[in-house]
């Protein structure tokens, strides 16, 4: 009866691993996006705005009338979760990406959602990852070749509708190599471009 009892014990614990397996905290970018920029596309047309993902796969720019930090916060299933900064602001993009076309993806906007000093993973997404109400199709390469812009999902798993319900096992590629990368063995960046001497630009952002 004892040996029961702890199998079963193992079996839920290995469940509860499983459904959270689903879930990346802290995360990453997926790999190909990492020190690249994309341009947001709607209706084929470019939209002004980019996103820059820098190399530590962390960290990225998102570039409108005014930047934002985006930092890889969370990701479930396909949802992309971003920190403004270090602020209270987050963000929920629903996300549609083929590695086998690795530079361009499709994303919803602009779930945006404000926790007080939030820490720790989000468990519970309904009340922000929803519908989105604008998608775009992304891109590093130019046009993208995505013609039919779609999400063929928008809901968490666990969520009630509206909206097309995503698999629990579906996830965001990464698309990393297999074998372990090497970190940060190239030089700094900006320790090489000091040596240019060119004046900097100061324009704003737009
Ligand atoms: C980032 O991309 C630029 C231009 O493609 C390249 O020169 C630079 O070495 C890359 N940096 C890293 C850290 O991969
Ligand atoms: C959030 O954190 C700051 C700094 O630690 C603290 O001063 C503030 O009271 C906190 N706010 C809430 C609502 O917990
Ligand atoms: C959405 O499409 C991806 C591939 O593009 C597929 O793996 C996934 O199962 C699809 N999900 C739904 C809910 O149709």
């Amino acid at each position: 009866m004892h040996n029961l009892k702890k199998i079963v014990t193992y079996f839920i614990l290995s469940l509860f691993e499983f459904s959270s397996g689903m879930t990346e905290f802290p995360c990453q970018f997926p790999c190909p996006w990492h020190n690249k920029t994309f341009t947001f596309y709607s209706s084929g047309e470019t939209t002004g705005r980019t996103w820059k993902f820098y190399a530590n796969g962390q960290t990225s720019l998102m570039s409108d009338e005014s930047p934002y930090i985006f930092n890889c916060y969370q990701i479930t299933e396909r949802f992309l979760i971003v920190r403004n900064g270090d602020s209270d602001s987050f963000r929920c993009f629903p996300i549609n990406y083929d590695p086998e076309i690795p530079l361009e993806f499709i994303m919803g906007g602009w779930n945006a959602f404000s926790f007080i000093n939030h820490t720790g993973e989000f468990t519970d997404l309904c009340g922000f990852c929803k519908e989105p109400r604008i998608i775009w199709s992304l891109s590093a390469t130019g046009p993208p070749s995505i013609s039919t812009l779609s999400l063929n999902c928008t809901r968490p798993s666990t969520c009630p509708p509206p909206g097309g319900v995503c698999d629990k096992s579906d996830t965001i590629s990464k698309a990393c190599p297999t074998t372990t990368v090497p970190t940060t063995t190239t030089a700094d960046p900006t320790t090489t471009k000091s040596h240019c001497g060119k004046k900097q630009d100061h324009r704003p952002l737009i």
